[in-house]
C-alpha cells in the first residue's frame, strides 16, 4: 500500500480549498484506506484529505483511534448543515505538530456526506466529535485551526512553527 506522509503547516495544499469529488472511483477508495492507516498510526483521531497532499473533499473521523471498527467514519463532500451552542477547548492538529490552543467550535452539529459506497449520511454530533468534524471540513476549505485564533497569536505561532522548519533543516 501506497503511504503518504503527512504534510506540514507552510505546504499550500493545506491552504487551499479541496475540489468536490465527483466519482467514488478505485483511487479515492485507496486514499481514504491510505488516510485511515496514517491517522491510527500517527495516532490521530480525524485526518482529511488535504493533509496527505490529495486536494479533494474526504475526511476521516474515528474518536476510538482504531479501538472501535464503528466509530469510523468516512465522508465525501462532507457539509456542516447546522453549528448551535458554543464550546472552547484546546485542540491540535498533525499538520501543526507540538501546537495546542484552545479554539471555539459549535456545541452541536448537523453534517452530511457520501460514504464510500455513494451512500447518503446525514447525522448529529456534539462536544469532541462536532469539534472533530468542524475541524476536518476546516481543511478541505484550506483552514487550519490556528487561523481561529486572533491575529497576534497566530502570528506568534507561525514564527515558532517556521522557526522550527528552519532549525530541522
Ligand atoms: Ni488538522
Amino acid at each position: 500500500m501506497e503511504y503518504r506522509e503527512i504534510i506540514k503547516y507552510g505546504h499550500p495544499t493545506l491552504h487551499k480549498r479541496a475540489s468536490e469529488i465527483e466519482n467514488i472511483d478505485k483511487k479515492i477508495v485507496q486514499t481514504a484506506q491510505n488516510m485511515v492507516q496514517i491517522m491510527h498510526s500517527a495516532p490521530g483521531i480525524g485526518l482529511a484529505a488535504p493533509q496527505i497532499n490529495q486536494s479533494v473533499r474526504l475526511i476521516a473521523v474515528d474518536l476510538s483511534v482504531g479501538e472501535r471498527k464503528e466509530d469510523l467514519t468516512i465522508l465525501v463532500n462532507p457539509v456542516i448543515l447546522r453549528k448551535e451552542g458554543e464550546d472552547i477547548s484546546e485542540e491540535g492538529c498533525l499538520s501543526v505538530p507540538q501546537i495546542e490552543e484552545k479554539v471555539k467550535r459549535p456545541f452541536h452539529i448537523q453534517i452530511k456526506g457520501v460514504d464510500l459506497e455513494g451512500k447518503e449520511k446525514m447525522f448529529e454530533a456534539e462536544g469532541l466529535k462536532a469539534r472533530v468534524f468542524c475541524h476536518e471540513v476546516d481543511h478541505l476549505d484550506g483552514k487550519l485551526f490556528i487561523d481561529h485564533l486572533s491575529p497576534l497569536k497566530k502570528n506568534l505561532i507561525r514564527k515558532k512553527l517556521l522557526k522550527r522548519m528552519e532549525n530541522e533543516q
